[in-house]
């Protein structure tokens, strides 16, 4: 049996026209246009691809875009400064810091210092333990991405069980939380896990987000489960020397012989992040100005 693939690429191009969509009512019935400011410190070459991605994207579905390039050796207390700065913007509806920071920034610090209702990542301690409690927040990009598929392909998702591979706070532990208020019976495994094989074949849902290339063979995998591949991983090409080729953290042509339908590395999960991070931007300014959030594009 064959899986059904599942486009991400198709489903965040969906996303990026509703969000749109709902920007030009905004426009025409508010005069509100939602503003999206990124801080960039270093020059992370991947870093670069990611923000780059992210204003072009911003721009098209109509919203304002702010880049911050900081050069990598900018003092903790200058971000700190250009964060508040951006706190007291009221162009600015969302604020993402791209991660990682250099080593002589305090992460948490800078993250916490964003206004919790900016906070389109979700990272601020707030938004983590507002989720956590089942209370309104801004969600993660990449978790809620994974949801939203996992919604549209299941319907409801209640009493399944659900094996989250990896305990980020980025990734593993937002989506458990967000599984367990969808009524999943919800396991995060990780790499001390025992019989991590064992545990991966109980679930109905895999997310894996571990960040090993391909760890996940097929034979982990339960016959017709959904399996969500979050990993990205930059490997050696099998065939052409000197090349690279992405893989996911599953075996994809051995987990899509069993699973019912899994994402594709790329076009799966990847897409649906910035997707999302629109979203978040976009909810975040209706809710800064009163109005009804828009309709399936939050958790
Ligand atoms: N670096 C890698 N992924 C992310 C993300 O989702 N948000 C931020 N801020 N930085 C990242």
């Amino acid at each position: 049996m064959s899986a059904r693939i599942i486009d991400g690429k198709a489903f965040a191009a969906d996303i990026r026209g509703r969000v749109a969509e709902y920007v030009t009512r905004l426009k025409a019935d508010h005069g509100l246009v939602p503003g999206l400011a990124v801080v960039l410190v270093g020059e992370d070459p991947a870093s670069q691809v990611y923000v780059r991605n992210k204003g072009a994207q911003t721009l098209e579905a109509g919203m304002k875009s702010v880049e911050h390039k900081l050069a990598a050796d900018t003092p903790e207390e200058d971000i700190l400064t250009l964060v508040d700065k951006l706190n007291d913007d009221p162009e600015i509806h969302g604020i993402l810091v791209q991660l990682p920071l250099p080593a002589h920034v305090d992460e948490e610090k800078v993250i916490n210092r964003i206004t919790p209702a900016k906070d389109v990542d979700g990272f601020h301690i707030l938004n983590v333990g507002l989720l956590g409690t089942g209370q309104k927040s801004m969600v993660p990009c990449t978790p809620l991405g994974c949801l939203m598929m996992l919604r549209d392909h299941h319907g409801s998702l209640s009493g399944l069980d659900a094996v989250v591979v990896g305990r980020s706070n980025i990734v593993g532990k937002p989506m458990a939380q967000l599984l367990l208020r969808d009524s999943c019976t919800v396991t995060i495994a990780h790499s001390r896990t025992k019989d991590l094989a064992e545990v991966c074949r109980r679930a109905d849902i895999l997310v894996a987000a571990v960040g090993r290339p391909e760890m996940i063979p097929g034979d982990w995998v339960k016959p017709g489960a959904t399996v969500i591949d979050v990993g990205i991983n930059r490997v050696p090409h099998p065939e052409k020397d000197g090349k690279t080729r992405l893989v996911g953290d599953v075996e994809f042509a051995s987990a899509s012989q069993v699973a019912g339908a899994i994402t594709p590395v790329p076009g799966g999960v990847g897409p649906m992040t910035i997707a999302c991070l629109l979203a978040n931007t976009l909810t975040a300014c209706c809710r800064a100005n009163g109005l009804p959030e828009p309709e399936g594009l939050t958790a």
